[in-house]
């Protein structure tokens, strides 16, 4: 068991609503132990700045509900460089912290791990992203909750896609992944799904529409918007004129899916990954990325996780054309 007498925290890359209940259980489980916990505020760029909060229990009381992250976050392109990585290197040595935990996507593990080579600091990494592509966990901090908040707006948005008998492109975030697209699309009884993993065809897309939308009061298709076609706007430019007659609509949902408060789920699971991120730690063990693999909390290193590309299962596009009429 290794006594660690303070680690360094920060939240980095795209927020993500659990972030905040990964903070609070690392702190009170840290302040139990006595360990003191210094958060850097916005990310790598607050290392770099020196802007720093040593996290006391009030500042973690009532945050659980809370989305977005307390600490702020950024994509720092200074940290890129290594002027910006000599400042950061600086103050974590002046702090004199044991060991450094970050929560992010696959940008903050990059960051982490060139930190941990640098200055031979241990790393660990927590998947916290609304877009859960890393690869070695089923689920990353913030994507339940991103679902949740899809599948709501699109309940909206079919209420009155079948009150004009429209055809609605709704284009969700994922810039290189379609997790949130395929399974917003199941979980909102969408039509089908375009995803960046598979590559969209429009005139078969135009094709497919009017022969779905016949005697149907609306129809929904889901575009990630890393879609190969283009985002929602663009792919319904370009099957408009295949679809003379029908009225096309789009939606953007944006930021939206970001933020709000974390699902009982996403609340769970950032808790347990927290407080099992500080537990490797004081096992001695080091840059590796926590994960949740078949309903178990389990570590996987951190290189390996970065390397891999976490894919959605392309079986799910082909149940969603199992239920198209
Ligand atoms: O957090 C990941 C993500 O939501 C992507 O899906 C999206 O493309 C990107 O962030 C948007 O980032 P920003 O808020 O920096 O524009």
């Amino acid at each position: 068991m290794i006594i660690m007498k303070k680690i360094a925290l920060i939240t980095s890359g795209g927020d993500a609503p659990g972030m905040n209940a990964c903070i609070r259980a690392i702190t009170k489980y840290c302040l139990n132990k006595k360990i003191k916990v210094i958060a850097f505020l916005d990310g790598y760029q607050g290392v770099i700045d020196n802007r720093y909060k040593a996290l006391l229990l009030e500042d973690v009381d009532n945050i659980i509900h809370r989305g977005g992250t307390i600490l702020g976050t950024s994509r720092s392109p200074e940290f890129k460089t290594k002027e910006g990585r000599v400042k950061a290197i600086e103050h974590l040595r002046k702090h004199e912290v044991d060991a450094f935990i970050c929560i992010g996507g696959d940008g903050t593990f990059a960051g982490a791990r060139v930190l941990s080579e640098e200055m031979n600091i241990p790393v660990i990494g927590i998947p916290g992203t609304i877009d859960n592509d890393i690869y070695g966990t089923d689920y990353t901090i913030g994507y339940g909750t991103a679902l949740n908040t899809v599948v709501e707006a699109v309940d909206k948005i079919r209420d009155t896609a079948s009150s004009h008998h429209r055809i609605f492109f709704v284009e969700v975030m994922g810039r290189d992944a379609g997790f949130i697209a395929l399974n917003g699309a199941i979980a909102s009884g969408a039509d089908t799904a375009l995803i960046p993993e598979e590559h969209t065809d429009v005139e078969e897309l135009a094709k497919h529409l009017k022969q779905s939308a016949k005697g149907r009061r609306g129809t929904i298709v889901i575009v990630a918007e890393g879609d190969d076609a283009g985002g929602a706007k663009e792919i319904m430019q370009k099957v408009a004129p295949y679809l003379k007659g029908y009225s096309l609509r789009h939606s953007v949902l944006g930021h939206i899916q970001r933020g709000g408060a974390p699902s009982a789920f996403d609340r769970m699971l950032a808790t347990q990954m927290g407080v099992f991120a500080v537990q490797l730690l004081e096992e001695g063990k080091r840059d590796l990325m926590v994960c949740f693999k078949n309903g178990r909390i389990t570590s996987l290193d951190i290189q390996e996780a970065m390397k891999k590309k976490h894919i959605p299962k392309l079986s799910k596009l082909e149940l969603l054309n199992q239920l198209q009429s």
